[in-house]
């Protein structure tokens, strides 16, 4: 047997036993005539004593960081118990050794402060795997990935794949292509997602489907965004969208359950999209602490429910200060125990939402003094009962600082919800520890592409619009005439059958009811700027499915990466993927991408023109 036990497995109870390990060397210390080395498995670190004549042998066959051994000897209990460590009470008195390989010395430390940079770690990921942060977080990837399995087998869904070379599936990113050797001049498309796939495995009765896959997408790069990732992909038919949420918020409990036992109890919170936005600036609100926004201005044919509040609103009339009056939209939040900040302070918040990443002009404050007093920024432009006016709008208490942010409508909704966030963090709000889920529903069916000035689908194209909106598809043409005045076109006031599962501020899913006649799928086409032709060339294949018995079905997909990583307190999903790619797209480790050589690119019948 090469080992008998793992480097995590030995306790006093193992006293006096013959054991043999194997592992990798973590240190090696020298006290004198005898010698202490710690050996690494993934099980964890045991501490081997090599005595004096071994100590001797060391000498002329030393023991290198990373080099690998083999070691035979007995457990023994330890004058110096360590019990930050699971062995830590007993070590090996080491019988004999052998080295099964050496090691060059490691371009940085194997443990979990390491003094390795972020690309020299990428460059040797297969030694920053070793280390055990990077460990904890690939084992609690798998122990989601099993829960996922465990929980959706359980509730009769089938595993099926899907191809990786297919043709085109939008999900609003570029495609990564791939040339076919065999059909010259043609190319595969990798999938965005199985979108399709899974639709057509509803028609063909698989009515339970689900996949943990990888979904490729050329995209700009974020801390939560990878150009492959994987996706836990789901699919039913016979379903209403209350079945769908029940079922999901069911999955993700059981792994909360599952990896961090956590008993999710309370009932998973709920939130129009449009209420998201209003209240919180976004369509993925934290819901961990409060600090709501609040509206003093916005454009009219904006949040068309929202228009009666507004009328509410100091600053429903002009009000002398032209920042505010010439702003499409002015928003507050009121920050707890910050009236007391202090000039500086409030320069550097000031300085905060100027930055390029933010975006805005300028900040103004009103303090809210705790006895009740007001003091603000636009002291020249606001009496105190204005102020006042204002404070009560934004349903500031006395001890808080109210700040005001003005601007153009999705800069400055943005930008508030950027500062709540900031401000929650830096109030301590936004605990790692905690968990809030919430479902954000009903989201727009359509956004408008200024730039191709045309409507996009803000989903994909197979989420159905809500059934009493049909018409307001059907019965209106998608042109715009007028590019600054879409707002007002019917189609943006449609709202979809479709849901997003948001964590701690994240979306970790997303996920629609679909459409499943051919008619309305054409439609839908046809709203997107497609034509008859155009539709048939590209979705042919769906389209021809929906004429044989397409069932009522719908699904959604969750970010397996992001949710690994908010379950393991990060916001980089890098950490939690084996063997990811850097900001720019690439694998550091194989060097790639890479260019092809002429025999290859001539097979492909490519002819490349760099510029
Ligand atoms: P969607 O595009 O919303 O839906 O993707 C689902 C979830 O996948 C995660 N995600 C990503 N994770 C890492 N890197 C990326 N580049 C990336 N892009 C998306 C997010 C997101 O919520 N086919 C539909 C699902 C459906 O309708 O059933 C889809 O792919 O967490």
């Amino acid at each position: 047997m090469f080992r008998t036990h793992t480097c995590g497995q030995l306790r006093l109870q193992d006293i006096a036993t013959e054991v043999t390990l194997a592992g990798w060397v973590q240190t090696v210390r020298k006290f004198g005539s005898i010698t202490f080395v710690d050996l690494r498995d993934r099980y964890g670190i045991t501490q081997l004593l090599f005595g004096e004549e071994l100590t001797i042998q060391l000498d002329t066959t030393p023991l290198g960081r990373e080099f690998v051994v083999q070691v035979k000897g007995t457990v023994v209990e330890r004058s110096n118990k360590n019990l930050a460590l699971p062995t830590g009470e007993i070590e090996i008195a080491v019988g004999s050794f052998t080295i099964l390989n050496s090691s060059a010395v490691p371009p940085f430390t194997i443990q979990d402060d390491t003094d390795g940079g972020d690309d020299l770690r990428m460059r040797y990921r297969y030694l920053d795997l070793r280390r055990g942060v990077v460990k904890r977080n690939i084992e609690l990837r798998y122990a989601v990935n099993r829960a996922t399995r465990e929980y959706l087998h359980l509730q009769g869904f089938m595993d099926i794949e899907t191809p990786f070379l297919i043709k085109s599936t939008p999900e609003g990113a570029r495609d990564f292509v791939v040339p076919s050797r065999m059909n010259a001049g043609q190319f595969y498309a990798l999938p965005q997602s199985p979108q399709t796939f899974k639709q057509l495995l509803m028609v063909s009765g698989y009515d339970r489907y689900y996949q943990i896959v990888k979904c490729f997408r050329d995209e700009d790069l974020r801390a939560d965004r990878q150009p492959e990732f994987t996706q836990i992909d789901c699919e039913m038919a016979f379903v209403e969208q209350e079945d769908i949420l029940t079922m999901f918020e069911g999955l993700i409990k059981f792994i909360f359950k599952q990896v961090k036992g956590i008993d999710y109890a309370e009932t998973v919170e709920r939130m129009t999209w449009e209420d998201a936005m209003w209240n919180y600036g976004i369509d993925k609100p934290d819901i961990r602490f409060g600090m709501k926004v609040a509206n003093l201005k916005v454009p009219s044919t904006v949040y068309v429910d929202k228009q009666d509040s507004l009328k509410a609103s100091p600053l429903a009339e002009t009000s002398g200060f032209g920042v505010f009056d010439n702003a499409e939209t002015v928003i507050a939040i009121s920050v707890p125990g910050a009236a007391e900040y202090t000039r500086k302070q409030i320069d550097e918040l000031t300085d905060w939402v100027k930055r390029p990443q933010v975006g805005m002009q300028g900040l103004v404050n009103i303090k809210y003094n705790a006895d009740g007093t007001l003091k603000s920024s636009v002291d020249k432009f606001f009496n105190e009962e204005k102020l006042k006016a204002i404070a009560a709008y934004a349903d500031a208490k006395p001890g808080e600082l109210i700040l005001i942010l003005a601007g153009a409508e999705e800069r400055t909704r943005k930008a508030i919800s950027d500062l709540r966030l900031e401000l929650g963090e830096r109030l301590g709000l936004r605990k790692k520890e905690e968990f809030k889920l919430l479902w954000v529903l009903d989201f727009p069916l359509f956004e408008y592409d200024e730039e191709g000035n045309r409507w996009v689908a803000r989903h994909h194209p197979f989420t159905s619009p809500k059934p009493t909106q049909i018409s307001d598809m059907i019965n209106n043409n998608p042109l715009i005439e007028n590019a600054s005045e879409y707002l007002k076109h019917p189609y943006a006031n449609i709202k979809a059958n479709a849901y997003d599962m948001v964590l701690n501020g994240n979306e970790i899913g997303g996920g629609s009811i679909r459409i499943f006649q051919r008619e309305l799928q054409e439609k839908m086409f046809a709203a997107l700027g497609m034509s008859k032709e155009e539709a048939q060339h590209k979705f042919g294949f769906l389209l021809g499915a929906f004429e044989y018995g397409a069932p009522p079905h719908g699904g959604i997909a969750f970010g397996f990466d992001r949710l690994c990583a908010i379950l393991g307190g990060s916001e980089s999903i890098r950490d939690f993927i084996a063997f990811p790619k850097n900001n720019s797209g690439r694998d550091v480790m194989l060097d790639a991408p890479a260019s092809i050589d002429d025999k290859q690119l001539e097979e492909l019948s490519i002819k490349l023109d760099l510029k």
